[in-house]
């Protein structure tokens, strides 16, 4: 009989990660040796948060789709396990799938895990340390009930280890860096630096806190230079309860406030930036392999190899400080950056690692 792995989803970051997958699975002919259906939680609902990513990368229509939408956090995880349980229950896959940090990825998890379904986790290991993250709870509970847990990096390899993580751990590399790849070249994007950075903010160290929130758009207002901002719904509710930072922004000629975009129509703004400034973990990233320098506008982050390699500079919001920044990391981009996430090959990595586990159930007659 076909295995069956059931994916969860629910968040824009989960559904880019999803493109990776749904392609690897469809190229390297998985259906073969297991049947791959989607869950939606509804986290994330817009039309810009949501659709446009099924509809930009093709993804399949998800099989489920709990409306689940926006909730205080543990109202939220709890009513997508209730909904999420009877599912599990009649499908009764022998593997739930899921991705990265966000409050779906939990509960898709923790239902999976006391309902005795084993786990794999896609983006396994990453440590920002800052236990004010929600994220960073939800990748440390993720972690500790998986079963298959695949690394974007080697340093995630190594953090679960720290951790006495080590059965179940691989080194698969970065699905969003196989994306990105594929993307770019299908679009036959070059970078070509224009004047403008691409902003992005809506992390809630940054957004909750009125006044931090405010030294941003100032840091933003005062870099002299245009400046293109795809807004989060979260930070535009946040900015729209304080008025005097509504009318300044909008009184601004450099700062460009745009709705959120497209996958593609991020790519297309990156390859055209001069910079990132972002709080964002995945646009951290797509910075470093896209080449183009970033400024992490946090305390701390989880992709520790991106400023290592100095392409990423952790700053506070201050217009000079961020200026600096970007001037400190101007040499570094005259060299390719190392392929520290792979070489387009996660996905597949990842669909193989649960075919052999399948194999290796099989082999034991379960
Ligand atoms: C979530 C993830 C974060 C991820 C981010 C990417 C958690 C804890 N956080 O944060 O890891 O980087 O997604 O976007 O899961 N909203 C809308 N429309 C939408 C979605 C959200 O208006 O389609 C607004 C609502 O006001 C909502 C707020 O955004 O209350 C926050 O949404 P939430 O799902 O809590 O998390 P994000 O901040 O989006």
């Amino acid at each position: 009989m076909k295995r069956k792995v059931l994916a969860v989803v629910g968040a824009r970051p989960q559904f880019v990660k999803a493109g990776a997958l749904v392609r690897a699975y469809r190229e390297g002919r998985f259906s073969r040796f297991f049947s791959l259906k989607w869950v939606h939680t509804g986290q994330h609902y817009d039309y810009q948060m949501s659709d446009v990513f099924y509809s930009g990368l093709k993804l399949p229509a998800a099989d489920y789709h709990l409306n689940v939408g926006s909730l205080p956090p543990a109202e939220q995880i709890a009513r997508m396990m209730q909904k999420l349980e009877p599912l599990m229950k009649s499908e009764a896959p022998d593997l739930v799938l899921v991705f990265g940090d966000t409050n779906s990825t939990l509960a898709g998890a923790l239902t999976a895990k006391v309902n005795r379904i084993p786990v794999a986790h896609v983006e396994a290991g990453l440590r920002s340390f800052d236990s004010r993250m929600p994220e960073e709870t939800n990748r440390i509970l993720t972690d500790r009930i998986s079963e298959l847990l695949f690394c974007p990096t080697k340093t995630a390899v190594s953090l679960l280890k720290a951790e006495g993580l080590v059965q179940g751990v691989s080194w698969s590399g970065d699905v969003m860096a196989d994306l990105l790849y594929r993307e770019v070249q299908s679009m036959k994007l070059v970078r070509k630096p224009s004047s403008f950075y691409l902003a992005t903010i809506h992390r809630n160290t940054n957004t909750d806190c009125p006044m931090r929130l405010e030294s941003i758009f100032e840091a933003l207002r005062d870099l002299n230079a245009p400046v293109k901002l795809p807004l989060h719904p979260r930070t535009l509710a946040f900015v729209k309860k304080n008025p005097r930072l509504y009318s300044r922004i909008h009184r601004s000629s450099e700062l460009a406030i745009l709705p959120p975009v497209s996958y593609h129509d991020l790519l297309s703004l990156l390859y055209a930036s001069k910079g990132v400034i972002t709080d964002s973990g995945g646009l951290q990233k797509e910075a470093y392999l896209a080449n183009v320098p970033c400024v992490t506008l946090r305390d701390n982050t989880e992709w520790t190899e991106t400023v290592a390699a100095g392409r990423n500079v952790l700053c506070h919001p201050d217009a000079m400080k961020i200026r600096k920044a970007f001037a400190r990391m101007e040499k570094r981009f005259r060299s390719k950056p190392e392929p520290l996430f792979g070489q387009g090959k996660a996905a597949h990595k990842v669909l193989s690692g649960i075919k052999t586990w399948m194999v290796r159930l099989e082999s034991k007659g379960l």
